[in-house]
């Protein structure tokens, strides 16, 4: 591997998050415990603890517990619109935790200073061009890119348009991509556009260490990519919340529910409240359904389109070694052929 390349293309995200590679393993509720967030930052990437909506007593034993297993660096990631939100701030403040990522709706600019005050780094998702604006603009120290292609919430932009959107137009703050990456020969291509750094769901979800479900884990290697789809929405007078997850059987149930219910809308028999209730209350309680159950039915299999690219599982120090090995061989490929057309290659 040329490590002088490798080394140039990794010195931002290495020098931000303070690893040996630009890697992150993104927040993922009821996935995202200690062991895991752990094992990736002792493989050389950064791991990131989901506060999802974990009781506060409970997520203040998973960062002591982290950091019994970790003396690396590692992120919480906190849901703006959980009911627990508020706590989870002043108790990752409280306990001076070195990386908070903003997950949810975005950050008002208070909640960022209030985070930064620990000396914190902050990170947001950044959806749009305006809205990676307005979060530099509130003194975000980092972004991350996300493409509807990714497991879990989702925005409606792909990855190809977000980049030439945001990747191309900042250089403010260090931008990690992140939304159907399973490959390291993806990661060199993005980390040559400017990406300092990238960020997988999916592919941890399904390493050895994590404490998913076998069931979960043998549905996410055997799915493709077009498994993971958008939660269906029937009409706009019932908004649903985008979620990309495994097609299952609670998918089929969840549209016939959302028929159901426009069909008592449209006759009086429900009102336009009670039915958006039903409608939200249909996943809740789905996700650890699946994780920990391994209900595959009708659980929510959170995936990114990137399933279609997992065969196997593998420990995190694999995958973290197989993403790594490949972007130096992607970018030894580069140079030679660049060497081989007669450019002068010193600058690259
Ligand atoms: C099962 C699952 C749960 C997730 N939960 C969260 C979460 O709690 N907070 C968050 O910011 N992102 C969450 N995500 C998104 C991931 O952190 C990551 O950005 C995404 O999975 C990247 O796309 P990929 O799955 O194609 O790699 C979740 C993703 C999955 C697959």
């Amino acid at each position: 591997m040329n490590n002088a390349i490798v080394d140039k293309f990794f010195k931002r995200g290495r020098d931000f998050l303070g690893t040996h590679y630009p890697v992150m393993c993104g927040a993922m509720t009821w996935v995202s415990e200690p062991k895991l967030v752990s094992g990736v930052s002792n493989a050389g990437g950064f791991g990131c603890l989901a506060g999802g909506n974990t009781p506060i007593d409970i997520l203040r034993g998973q960062i002591e517990q982290t950091r019994r297993l970790t003396d690396k660096p590692f992120a919480v990631n906190l849901i703006t619109i959980a009911p627990l939100y508020k706590e989870h701030l002043a108790l990752v403040k409280e306990m001076d935790v070195p990386f908070i990522i903003f997950a949810g709706s975005f950050p008002r600019e208070k909640e960022i200073r209030i985070a930064k005050q620990s000396g914190a780094k902050v990170l947001t998702f950044a959806s749009t061009q305006s809205i990676a604006e307005r979060m530099i603009g509130y003194g975000v120290d980092g972004l991350i890119l996300e493409g509807m292609e990714a497991g879990g919430h989702v925005g409606h932009v792909t990855l190809t348009i977000l980049l030439q959107q945001v990747l191309f137009n900042f250089d403010q703050v260090p931008i990690f991509v992140a939304g159907g990456l399973a490959s390291g020969r993806m990661c060199a291509h993005l980390l040559l556009m400017g990406a300092a750094g990238v960020q997988f769901g999916t592919r941890f979800a399904v390493a050895t260490e994590s404490i998913a479900h076998k069931k979960f884990k043998e549905r996410f290697i055997k799915a493709n990519a077009r498994d993971a789809v958008s939660t269906p929405q029937i009409d706009s007078r019932l908004p649903v919340v985008a979620v990309r997850a495994l097609r299952n059987r609670g998918h089929a149930d969840f549209s016939k529910l959302q028929m159901e219910l426009l069909k008592r809308l449209e006759s009086g028999s429900i009102g336009r409240v009670e039915a958006q209730l039903e409608v939200e209350s249909y996943w809740v309680g789905a996700l650890r359904r699946a994780v920990m159950d391994g209900d595959t039915d009708y659980g929510s299999l959170m995936a990114g389109q990137s399933v279609g690219l997992i065969t196997k599982e593998q420990s995190i120090q694999e995958i973290v070694d197989e993403v790594v090995g490949d972007i130096g061989k992607e970018f030894n490929k580069i140079h030679a052929s660049l060497h081989l057309e007669g450019m002068p290659v010193e600058t690259f």
